[in-house]
């Protein structure tokens, strides 16, 4: 037997009793006669007293040692009312070593002098850590509940394919050469959204997976080329359905993990989003919206500004911290448009502003005015084409909210955004391509505009936004073989193309297909924004580097000659 007891369970009510304990010895201190030892495993840590004496064996130990110890459960003099075994500890009379250790490349506490890269070389040190193996329990806990909460609510786990066809969806597809059928290639799924949507043609009503998806594309904080998504659909809904059921999903995860209740979700459109907030993934922990100024600088002819495309401007209240210029152009700095001017009320009725040399004492009188500012105020403005306009104040927002402290990780603030444009125009490749992917339906309302006006059609999809994160995005999908064909043709793909593509797929169209739509989750943005949104790298247990990389292993790596060989590769 190695233990009778773990690390993270003896407590006052067991004084007295006779244990085993084994884990691996976090900290040593030698006093001469005697020394303590924290020794630690999964569950916690317990101090250890041995005696010189009392201990026959003479064996050498380290920090990460395995040892087995026999003792008695004893009360502590000096109590740790930091840990649940601090008012204990085990007075040893017997110690086995179970293995020994190199020394560790950084310490292994809660507090770490290890940096990442070390870290990632050397992830199973790190993942005895409690900050990293606490986020894995998390992880854990978020994928339970939701299979839990899915299955009772009549979804099915059904496992797709990992090697599939190469097929369009928006990021690079990592591919895998076949063997046995040479020159040919498999890619690994980007989502498993045609297969979901067979099976949905294959009758099964509500379906779910927490599956790994891979994409080629470059890693950031948010973002990792293999990640895992909480992937659903259901047949018979449409939009409404979907956010409902959906919002009911995530209000549950957010009472159950982190015990806090969401209130309802606001809903905006896509075109609303840029118009309020320059982005489609609005933080709406605070507010600054924009406010739309053309008509006020026609009506008051003010210079430069009436002949713009777009003038807008946002109020930013209370900023009596900002005290200088310099600290203002702060927040311009690395924004391309130079296209902007700001306005700060003083007390003293001044109005210090950026130098702009067409605007006049009487034209900022307007502007504060407006926008009823008060001492202490902040007025940010953009100018120029709209689409850059609208990019460039959306930055300034979120830089001065950062600045500010506005964005509170502890509050959550999801936001539906519906509607978003079904194509965008490619100008590099001439092309359209799907702002959801190829399968999104349009709107009925805009169904006219398919032929001659594509740009300006609307779509059935969604992205659930919390704290200006996308955790969700997903639509109702075409279940009309026409409407899918001449999406695909948009799309620049031939007849030849969609058949080879696509022919299965399109087949299946030819079998009754129900209305059908649904819905991913990145699981690992969820548990990261869970908890306090600073890297997915931290939610994973095995990550990539930035580039793409896992350095601990060294992959991808070079393959032998034979094997490239093998594989028809020269
Ligand atoms: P989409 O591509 O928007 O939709 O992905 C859904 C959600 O997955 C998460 N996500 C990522 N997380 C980490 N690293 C990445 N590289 C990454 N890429 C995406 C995001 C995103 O909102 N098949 C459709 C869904 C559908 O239509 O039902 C899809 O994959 O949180």
């Amino acid at each position: 037997m190695y233990r009778t007891h773990n690390c993270g369970e003896l407590s006052l009510k067991d004084i007295g009793k006779k244990v085993i304990l084994s884990g691996w010895i976090q900290k040593i201190r030698n006093l001469g006669s005697l020394f303590f030892i924290d020794i630690r495993d999964y569950f916690g840590i317990t101090q250890l007293i041995i005696y010189k004496k009392s201990v026959k064996k003479n064996i050498s130990l380290g920090k990460e040692f395995i040892i087995q110890v026999k003792g008695k459960v004893v009360e502590r003099l000096s109590k740790n009312y930091n840990i649940p075994t601090g008012e204990i500890e085990i007075l040893v009379y017997h110690i086995d070593l179970l293995n020994s250790s190199l020394s560790p490349p950084f310490t292994i506490e809660n507090q770490t002098d290890g940096n990442e890269e070390i870290r990632m070389i050397y992830r199973y040190l790190d993942i005895r850590r409690n900050p990293i193996k606490n986020n894995l329990m998390i992880r854990h806990n978020l994928a339970l509940e939701t299979r839990n909460f899915l299955s009772k609510n009549g979804f099915l786990e059904i496992e797709t394919p990992v090697l599939i066809n190469y097929t369009p969806e928006g990021a690079r597809s990592f591919v895998v050469p076949s063997r046995t059928s040479p020159n040919k290639f498999y890619a690994l799924a980007q989502s498993p959204q045609l297969f979901k949507q067979l099976l949905m043609i294959g009758g099964i009503d509500k379906y779910f997976q927490i599956v790994k998806c891979f994409r080629d594309e470059d890693s950031r904080s948010d973002r990792q080329i293999e990640f895992t998504q909480i992937d659903c659909e259901m047949s018979f809904v449409e939009v409404h359905d979907v956010l409902v059921f959906f919002e009911y999903f995530i209000k549950h995860i957010f009472k159950k993990i982190k015990n806090i209740q969401l209130n309802s979700f606001p809903c905006i459109s896509y075109s609303e989003a840029i118009k309020m907030y320059g982005t489609d993934s609005p933080d709406i922990r605070f507010d600054m919206t924009f406010v739309e100024l053309n008509d006020l600088v026609k009506r008051e002819k003010i210079n430069l500004l009436k002949t713009q495309e777009l003038v807008i401007g946002i109020k930013i209240q209370k900023c009596h911290n900002i005290h200088d210029n310099d600290q203002i152009n702060f927040f311009l700095k690395k924004i391309e448009n130079k296209n902007f001017f700001w306005i700060k009320c003083l007390s003293n009725q001044t109005l210090p502003s950026s130098n702009i040399n067409f605007l006049n004492e009487k034209n900022l009188k307007i502007f504060v005015k407006y926008f009823k500012a008060l001492p202490g105020d902040l007025l940010f403005f953009s100018y120029g084409k709209k689409r850059k306009t609208r990019e460039e104040l959306g930055k300034i927002r979120l830089k001065i909210a950062d600045f500010l402290n506005l964005k509170n990780s502890k509050t959550f603030q999801p936001l539906w955004i519906t509607d978003l444009p079904l194509l965008e125009w490619e100008e590099q490749s001439k092309k359209y391509k799907s702002v959801h992917h190829p399968f999104t339906s349009p709107k009925e309302e805009d169904l006219h505009l398919l032929e001659k006006y594509p740009k300006n059609i609307r779509s059935k999809s969604y992205d659930l936004i919390i704290n200006g994160i996308e955790i969700g995005s997903g639509s109702i999908r075409i279940h009309n073989k026409n409407i899918q064909n001449i999406i695909f043709k948009h799309l620049g793909l031939s007849q030849k193309e969609i058949e080879h593509r696509f022919g299965f797929f399109i087949k299946a169209f030819e079998y009754g297909v129900p209305p059908h739509g649904g819905i991913a989750f990145g699981l690992d943005r969820l548990v990261n924004l869970l908890e306090g949104n600073k890297n997915i790298k931290n939610f994973i247990a095995f990550p990539k580097n930035n580039y793409g990389k896992d350095i601990m292993t060294n992959a991808p790596s070079f393959l032998e000659k034979d094997k490239l060989k093998e594989l028809h590769i020269r």
